[in-house]
């Protein structure tokens, strides 16, 4: 028979009844957890528990519980996205735990994410900075070139796809510690800045991201690269980089 270990848990959980409430850790008791469950599915068995006791489930963003969509934003025992490396909340597994532990689970956390309700904070600022800039503007009358034609080497197509990985999720910003989303946004310029097809608009791109930026109030980098650790992408600080380095060009021009 295949091990299936069970765990008990006391699980610490940041409740916040909106985002005008005073916020508070509240303890709670999981038991009979296989290590077999994902993390979001062992807190949907402490919703089960709660709405079956006439309490509030608890509120947390998830979509895809795949890796893909970057909604399911928790900070875990102090680390966006829990212990492991390299994955998302939902990609989390209970393996990584054992019998006894307690966890603690709070929202990811930065002014420019404000907390809506328990650990869904609101992250429409990275909307706003990809409406900004984060797009390229193609003729789709019929006439439009087909993208296999255009000539681009297999160093560029492979940086710009890494960059083009980054799912969005905000961990970078909870994880530094002055809430900088600059690799969120060195993501997003380089995905274009790597391209030929992001040429023509590559001067106001990175002026007006970088500007919504600094407009919702995410601070500075100052080079910690704790966000590169724990971006479920791997997304490189070599995004920072040229990001600053497309800023600088494009005020030159
Ligand atoms: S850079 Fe990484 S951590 Fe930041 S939003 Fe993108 S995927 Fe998430
Ligand atoms: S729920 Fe979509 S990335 Fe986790």
């Amino acid at each position: 028979m295949a091990n299936n270990k069970r765990m008990n848990l006391t699980l610490k959980i940041w409740r916040q009844k909106d985002s005008n409430a005073k916020g508070q850790m509240v303890d709670y008791k999981v038991t009979d957890i296989s290590e077999h469950m994902s993390f979001l599915e062992m807190m949907d068995v402490l919703n089960e528990q709660l709405v079956n006791s006439g309490d509030e489930p608890v509120a947390f963003d998830h979509d895809c519980r795949e890796g893909i969509c970057g909604m399911c934003s928790m900070y875990i025992n102090g680390e966006a996205h829990g212990p492991d490396r390299g994955i998302t909340t939902c990609q989390l597994h209970m393996r990584m735990f054992k019998d006894g532990d307690t966890i603690t689970i709070e929202p990811f956390r930065a002014k420019a994410f404000p907390v809506i309700k328990d650990l869904v904070v609101d992250r429409m600022a990275f909307e706003r900075i990809q409406q900004a800039g984060g797009y390229i503007s193609v003729n789709t009358s019929g006439n439009t070139q087909d993208a296999n034609g255009i000539p681009i080497s297999k160093h560029a197509a492979d940086e710009a796809m890494d960059a083009a990985t980054c799912i969005g999720c905000g961990a970078c910003v909870a994880t530094c510690k002055n809430s900088s989303a600059m690799l969120f946004v060195g993501a997003k310029v380089s995905q274009y800045a790597l391209l030929p097809q992001g040429q023509i608009e590559a001067v106001d791109r990175v002026k007006n991201m970088v500007a919504q930026m600094d407009a919702e109030g995410f601070g500075n980098c100052t080079n910690t690269g704790a966000c590169e650790i724990e971006c479920p992408k791997g997304i490189s600080l070599e995004n920072i980089a040229r990001m600053n380095r497309e800023l600088m060009k494009a005020h030159l021009k």
